[in-house]
């Protein structure tokens, strides 16, 4: 008997997975023993805190927090790093959850930029530690060893570290670009799927797309849906994450630019979509760490997604007990703060040009026997297929004989953070990556 067996099974976990299989037996199933496990404990501190904090009007000594004159206690020479902020908003812990306010706030903003949600009711977005952390809860709900993820072959690196290197699983990979270079393969992508029928399977897909800084048009973009609902149809059980890390920082008029969550939450009761997303790159905030998971399935049932939720927070009480506070009341400010659109807006803007010079600049004749360069549109990255020189060559040289930091990826590829340069900075960068590629080949 593995040590996994010999752990019986909370009664709470069993109320959560009978909630999830009464509605959705294919989302069942497509649980890991560890997510078939997790279940919340809502009889434990935090919740015997939160029932406190409504009713206990006389004396609160529930949680283990220090306070004084009704509120937490602080230093000053922490304070005085904050305006405008209580200390209720900025010391207290968190629910494991995530604050209500924010969660119901980034519920309507998902609505509002996802009109194809319609009506499909999805689960609340649980708070998470940005989106890293999002993913990893996903694998620890979905994944066990030896299970099958499905990604493009141009992804974060960090996928790895976390389904493989940690959670054991296994990522397959299809080659995101066709062989022309000249959009999204739709072709290559519908065949893995095709291979794959009737099987367990869990999909990445990350539009804006890094490391490409590409997102599929919006007939590649129903073309995509089709091939996993088609799959679905099938028989095959899909989890497909929506990882929209980039969310809204579109340059082109033709790329996709809602989410593929709202279409793919309404598919086919064998397809669970998660959205994965956050103020991370959306809102500016990269150390702040404030992401969420969202769930959506065609026959999804207030139950069901409350017992999703439950699994997730008590994953987030198992390992981080609660997400920062001080970043979610931010974000939740920023939200509500009637400049937040404009004055995003304004930063996108800003990169919308850099990826415009940057076009400009990486296509230069002068420079077709260095690279081609694969297909962007959104997001802060592009990257270049280098002609004959290898890619961390060059990286080590432009680094030292040109003092530009790029990052090599795999054999052949460049990515380039023009997210990161200024407009000036941008001719250099691309006349300094030629240099070095000719010196790499000798040339
Ligand atoms: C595609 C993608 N997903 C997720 C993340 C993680 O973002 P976060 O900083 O919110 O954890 C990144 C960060 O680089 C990313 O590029």
């Amino acid at each position: 008997m593995s040590a996994t067996q010999a752990v019986a099974l909370n009664p709470l976990a069993e109320i959560a997975n009978e909630a999830i299989r009464k509605d959705c037996p294919v989302v069942f199933d497509l649980l890991s023993e560890r997510g078939k496990r997790f279940f919340f404990p809502t009889k434990g501190i935090l919740a015997q805190g939160a029932e406190a904090k409504q009713k206990a009007k006389i004396a609160n000594a529930t949680i283990g927090i220090a306070t004084e004159n009704g509120a937490p206690m602080y230093l000053e020479c922490v304070h005085k790093y904050f305006s405008g902020l209580s200390s209720s908003e900025l010391y207290d812990y968190a629910p494991s959850y995530g604050m209500p306010g924010l969660r119901q706030a980034w519920a309507k903003k998902q609505r509002d930029e996802t009109p194809s949600m319609g009506q499909q009711r999805v689960s609340n977005p649980v708070v998470t530690n940005a989106l890293t952390h999002g993913l990893s809860i996903v694998g620890e709900l979905f994944l066990d060893p030896g299970d099958e993820a499905l990604s493009s072959d141009l992804l974060w690196e960090n996928y790895n570290l976390s389904w493989e290197t940690r959670l054991g699983a296994h990522i397959s990979y299809y080659p995101f670009f066709n062989q022309g270079l000249t959009g999204f393969n739709l072709e290559a992508f519908s065949q893995a799927l095709m291979q794959r029928i009737g099987k367990k399977l869990v999909v990445s897909l990350n539009f804006p797309n890094n490391p490409s800084g590409y997102t599929p048009t919006r007939a590649e973009a129903a073309g995509i849906v089709r091939a996993l609902t088609v799959a679905a149809e099938a028989g095959s059980k899909l989890v497909v994450v929506c990882d929209d890390a980039y969310y809204g920082m579109f340059y082109d008029e033709a790329c996709e630019q809602e989410s593929f969550f709202g279409r793919l939450a309404q598919a086919h009761p064998n397809l669970l979509a998660i959205k994965v997303d956050g103020a991370t790159k959306e809102e500016f905030v990269w150390g702040m760490r404030v992401g969420f998971v969202t769930f959506g399935v065609k026959n999804g049932t207030a139950g069901v997604y409350q017992a999703l939720e439950d699994k997730t927070a008590g994953l987030i009480r198992a390992v981080v007990s609660s997400v920062t506070h001080p970043g979610q009341t931010i974000v939740l400010k920023a939200l509500q703060d009637p400049a937040f659109r404009k004055q995003q807006a304004e930063k996108v803007e800003i990169l919308r040009q850099r990826a415009e010079l940057t076009g400009v600049e990486c296509r230069r004749s002068e420079y077709a026997d260095c690279w081609e360069v694969y297909p962007y549109n959104s997001g802060y990255f592009m990257c270049l297929r280098l002609k004959e020189a290898a890619a961390d060559s060059v990286r080590m040289k432009l680094l030292e004989e040109h003092g530009v930091g790029t990052i090599a990826l795999g054999q052949a590829n460049l990515r380039v953070a023009f997210s990161c340069l200024t407009e000036a900075q941008i001719p250099g960068v691309f006349a300094a990556i030629a240099a070095a590629v000719r010196s790499v080949r000798g040339n």
